[in-house]
């Protein structure tokens, strides 16, 4: 009921990841991810990691060596997920005793060593910061002792470790960019569980999507909690860039820059990017959208209400006003752009009128989908240290339920928007419910379904959208667009 619908990359959550079989290898890595992208990239970073050490991926979890699950602590029901997940491998461990156990990503970092206490079967806790730390770690769960490392790092962003693509299609690709939030929504977690926010050298950057393009990926989404935050001043906290040198300074690139300069470089590559602020968005970025073809024209840019007063108390930095008049800004400059968003009912305080505002925010911006939650307590939060939850889940519930309801009503009229012109789409795979069509997306990051004929994976190709649900569009391929 949460989500109106799966990104391509949601599949992925709670699947065995594999990949190709290392020569030499003989140690078995059984690995889930829940959560983000990000987790999803952080996974990819542990594997190689592993790799490595003598791991191979295996989708067969009797014959893991080690099973390691990468954890999510947004909403409460995130890490019930995992736990309900920590039963299910007291079975195999039950067949297979040798197999240690371990947690990643932010369970791990929230929970620390009670993890240890609170699920018996846990051998092994590893913060977001501390996968450098895999090798000692593992070998200390092998040597028959429980590890743990949680300790957040100033400077890690793994920037020379490049990620075994895990379950790729092997056309689209995830590249974290930052790591880390600054922000302190009141509700959130993620700073506590993430640390503070850090940017990640740009030639890094640049060099991970040189590999990429190598190997024929066509698609690169780069991924931070908040990326138009980015701020490469030759290392160290967004929040110490004040006290950097004034070369330092002259120098720095923003994120708009380093969308430029990943555009300029790989012209036939296509660039997403996840997750946005509107706090830090600028117009610059927006005109670099512009600028670029490869640039989809696509950002979500969560809001969370549609009330000031929420918007306040959430600490959010920005009014309703100003939300709106950057939509504004942003439909001016694009007018073809689309805008997702993540909302969050029942919050602290919430009134029958803060709801309304919210309704009217999403009547006014028609996103084409969006992200919707009702508000979970997390412990640690200063929602949860100062406000009171106080809004009955039922409540919650029937507010989210029109949220979703009047989304759902929006996410049509942006598909309907579609249905008569020819798009590209990137194909990325074949369609869910039938082996004849392929599956990929337009610009704008809404699934196009059609035909195989003769494309390939990983063509780019238009298509004559002819039909529409409100997640889905259906058509036929008129050729080969020009950026193949
Ligand atoms: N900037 C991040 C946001 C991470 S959290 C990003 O990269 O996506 C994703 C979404 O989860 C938030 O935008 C918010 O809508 C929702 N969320 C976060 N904390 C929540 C909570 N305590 N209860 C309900 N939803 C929450
Ligand atoms: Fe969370 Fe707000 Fe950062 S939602 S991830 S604290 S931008």
């Amino acid at each position: 009921m949460e989500q109106v619908e799966k990104t391509i990359d949601e599949k992925r959550q709670g699947k065995p990841l594999l990949t190709e079989v290392r020569e030499g290898n003989n140690k078995k890595l059984f690995i889930e991810s829940y959560g983000c992208q990000m987790n999803m990239n952080d996974s990819e970073i542990v594997a190689a990691i592993l790799a490595e050490q003598g791991f191979n991926t295996t989708g067969n979890i009797e014959e893991a060596d080690l099973v390691l699950v990468n954890t999510c602590s947004i909403r409460e029901k995130a890490e019930q997920t995992v736990r309900n997940r920590l039963q299910k491998y007291n079975h195999a461990k039950k067949r297979n005793p040798k197999m240690k156990v371990g947690v990643l990503g932010c369970m791990a970092e929230r929970l620390k060593a009670k993890f240890l206490e609170e699920e018996k079967i846990v051998d092994l806790v590893v913060g977001p910061d501390a996968y450098r730390d895999l090798p000692n770690l593992v070998e200390e769960v092998e040597a028959g002792r429980d590890a743990v490392n949680v300790i957040l790092s100033k400077e890690e962003t793994y920037a020379d470790v490049s990620p075994v693509r895990l379950n790729s299609n092997g056309v689209s690709a995830f590249v974290s960019i930052t790591r880390g939030c600054d922000n302190m929504c009141t509700f959130c977690v993620v700073p506590f569980t993430r640390g503070r926010e850090r940017s990640r050298d740009p030639q890094s950057i640049v060099e991970e999507i040189r590999s990429l393009h190598d190997k024929n990926f066509k698609e690169v989404t780069l991924l931070g909690q908040n990326v138009d935050s980015y701020l490469w001043y030759g290392g160290g906290l967004k929040k110490d860039f004040k006290k950097a040198s004034e070369i330092a300074k002259a120098t720095a690139v923003d994120f708009a820059q380093l969308l430029d300069m990943c555009a300029t470089e790989f012209p036939k590559m296509r660039f997403r990017f996840s997750t946005s602020n509107p706090q830090d968005m600028t117009l610059d970025v927006i005109h670099i959208m512009a600028k670029h073809k490869n640039i989809c024209k696509y950002i979500h840019l969560p809001i969370q209400s549609g009330s000031n007063a929420m918007l306040k108390a959430m600490n959010r930095l920005h009014t309703r006003e100003e939300y709106l008049t950057l939509v504004e800004n942003i439909y001016k400059i694009i007018p073809e752009m689309n805008l997702s968003q993540d909302m969050i009912t029942g919050f602290c305080g919430e009134t029958e009128e803060d709801h309304k505002d919210t309704l009217d925010l999403m009547e006014k911006v028609k996103y084409s989908f969006g992200f919707m939650f009702a508000y979970s307590e997390r412990p640690g939060t200063l929602a949860a240290k100062k406000m009171i939850d106080d809004i009955p889940l039922d409540v919650k519930k029937r507010r989210l339920q029109e949220v979703i309801n009047l989304q759902q009503e929006h996410s049509l009229f942006r598909t309907q928007q579609h249905v008569g012109k020819i798009q590209e789409v990137l194909i990325e795979g074949t369609s869910k419910k039938s082996d004849a069509h392929w599956k990929g997306r337009n610009t704008q990051n809404t699934v196009v379904v059609f035909p195989k004929e003769n494309y390939k994976m990983g063509d780019f190709v238009n298509v004559k959208i002819e039909d529409c649900t409100s997640t889905t569009l259906r058509g036929t391929a008129v050729g080969y667009s020009d950026n193949n």
